[in-house]
């Protein structure tokens, strides 16, 4: 069956339970699905229930769709996301932003975990992404392009929305937390890096390094829609001081960060003009 088919069929079931025209996409990285506790739940439905959905595998990422409010918005979370290294296909991964799209949401707000390459940032540290790198070996939009969903040659001169980002920045100031913005190199996992591929990732030039987002923000933008995303920072690639660092670690990392993710967003999504876009 065709994509635009299958998404058909998937939003169409969603569609039963829940009407998220106009709410904003959330997706809860590693250690985040916590912060589905500060959403007032409307609906809710297992991945597994929903017609040709992927299905969660990887500890820690139990997989729900969650419709709700939060700081006054419609909020369309993902709680699990699919990664590349637990062998999904790229079409895999990106499916769910598609569905948002077909369900008429504009906006999406991604979140994950990630190592530090920059020698100022530090564990706990919440950093607003600007720009990223794309280090997996493919791309989502590699195939034949549905140009229905957008172009073959996707411009990506601004990954992350510049109103957003400053919106953001501003909204976890206005909570006292300070944010970094930087820019997230993206690669496959499931290994973390050796010291000498947090350097190359350093030269580079990005600040952090994590399995995921990346293809979600190419998806994403391919289809128009407008990004923005969180990274908490949970171990160290600094160059010097490059400890061992297991799952556990940054699941409990990313945990400890939940409660200035979640004032952060709340105080984003309270600002945040009704619009349509
Ligand atoms: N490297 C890659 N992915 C990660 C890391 C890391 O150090 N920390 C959390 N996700």
């Amino acid at each position: 069956m065709d994509l635009s088919k299958r998404i058909q069929e998937t939003t169409a079931y969603i569609e039963r339970c829940m009407q998220p025209k106009g709410a904003i996409g959330v997706v809860l990285g590693t250690g985040l699905g916590g912060f589905v506790d500060e959403i007032e739940v409307s609906a809710e439905l297992p991945y597994a229930s929903i017609p040709h959905f992927p299905q969660s595998t990887v500890e820690g990422h139990d997989g729900k769709l969650i419709y709700g409010t939060m700081g006054g918005q419609a909020v369309f979370a993902l709680k699990g996301r699919f990664h590349f290294y637990e062998g999904y296909r790229m079409d895999e991964v990106v499916y769910p932003i598609r569905v948002m799209k077909a369900l008429g949401i504009e906006s999406v707000l991604l979140s994950n975990a990630s190592g530090a390459v920059n020698p100022n940032y530090k564990v706990g540290d919440i950093m607003v992404i600007k720009d990223h790198i794309n280090l997996f070996p493919t791309n989502p939009l590699i195939g034949p392009n549905d140009e229905s969903m957008g172009p073959r040659f996707p411009d990506m001169s601004e990954p992350y929305d510049r109103e957003f980002r400053a919106a953001m920045i501003k909204a976890a100031n206005s909570e006292g937390i300070e944010v970094r913005e930087g820019v997230y190199a993206g690669l496959s996992g499931p290994c973390f890096e050796t010291p000498a591929e947090y350097r190359y990732i350093r030269i580079i030039g990005a600040d952090v390094v994590g399995m995921s987002t990346v293809p979600e923000t190419i998806a994403a933008k391919h289809l128009g829609m407008r990004v923005v995303a969180l990274s908490v920072i949970t171990d160290l690639g600094i160059e010097g001081h490059v400890e061992s660092i297991t799952h556990e670690e940054v699941q409990a990392a990313a945990q400890a960060a939940e409660p200035k993710i979640a004032a952060i967003v709340r105080s984003f999504l309270s600002n945040r003009a009704p619009r349509s876009h």
